[in-house]
């Protein structure tokens, strides 16, 4: 394959983040309070196609702000957003419109984040629908599939938020994000608060289903200990700045910046503003 043009035109990166930096303004009514907060200052990393990056950092520190930004619900200030070889900041709204379906984020709190009205496969079906996809028998097909896909036996499908159990919420946000079979997956905090036997379940299926697809992940969280079972590469996020970029298992036997080591230390940070 190596000296086929098209192998040469692929790109190994998928995401590539250059000089990134967001700052909130604070404001009440039309008055500025103070000086803006910076919550990303100078963002840089990549991450190969089909691989794991792990951001993780104290609470406060900018992940999901980052993970906001790549999933193009926030506007950086500044900075360049590389996907697949266009920069996405660049692009007008309609041509960054269909990057959407590409990149999808999976947030932690999914009893918040799912309508309790909807029931899980309303849930899953509703991209699809919004995406203007296939009839309503070809919708409920692929969303069936994707129930499947992530371990969901259908018997929950017509079953709402509240009816479900946390590792099935969980599930169905998963399948909900997977349904656009997109590329790029940015996985905020999506097992947090799970209990453990659940968070290895769906870590296994994290890794199957990036086998199956070659998915690339970014995977966010402040809880370091499940970071070697999915990571290829781990980023370190402090005060808005990534610190350091290093290998899962140096992360316990060689973190080099001090706040590595202080993270490892505590493992669990709160914001230091607060
Ligand atoms: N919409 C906003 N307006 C103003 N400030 C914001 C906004 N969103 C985030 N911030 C600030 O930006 C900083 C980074 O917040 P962010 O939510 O990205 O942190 P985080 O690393 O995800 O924290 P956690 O681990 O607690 O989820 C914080 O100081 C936060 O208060
Ligand atoms: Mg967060």
């Amino acid at each position: 394959m190596g000296g086929q043009p098209e192998r040469a035109v692929a790109r190994r990166e998928l995401v590539e983040v250059k000089d990134l930096s967001k700052s909130f303004e604070r404001r009440r009514g039309i008055w500025r309070l103070g000086a803006p907060v910076s919550a990303l200052r100078n963002v840089n990393f990549s991450v190969e196609r089909g691989t794991t990056l792990a951001l993780v950092g104290e609470s406060g520190s900018g992940k999901s702000t980052l993970a906001r930004c790549l999933a193009l619900v926030e506007r950086p200030t500044v900075g360049e957003f590389w996907f697949d070889g266009r920069n996405l900041l660049a692009l007008r709204r309609s041509e960054a419109f269909p990057y959407r379906r590409r990149i999808q984020l999976v947030f932690q709190d999914t009893a918040g984040a799912l309508s309790p009205y909807l029931t899980a496969i309303g849930t899953i079906e509703e991209p699809l629908l919004i995406a203007g996809r296939g009839d309503a028998r070809a919708r409920r097909v692929r969303a069936l599939e994707a129930m499947d896909e992530v371990g969901l036996p259908a018997g929950c499908a017509e079953r709402r938020p509240l009816e479900l159990s946390g590792g099935q919420r969980q599930r169905v946000a998963l399948a909900r994000a997977l349904v656009l079979q997109p590329e790029f997956l940015i996985l905020d905090e999506a097992l947090t608060g799970l209990d453990l036997s659940i968070q290895a379940q769906i870590l296994n299926l994290l890794n199957r289903l990036q086998g199956d697809h070659a998915l690339t992940y970014l995977y966010i969280t402040h809880d370091l200990s499940l970071v070697s079972h999915i990571a290829d590469d781990v980023a370190v996020l402090w005060r808005g700045e990534i610190v350091e970029r290093l290998r899962p298992r140096e992360l316990f036997s060689n973190p080099r910046h001090p706040h590595t080591q202080g993270l490892l230390a505590s493992r669990l940070l709160l914001d230091p503003a607060s």
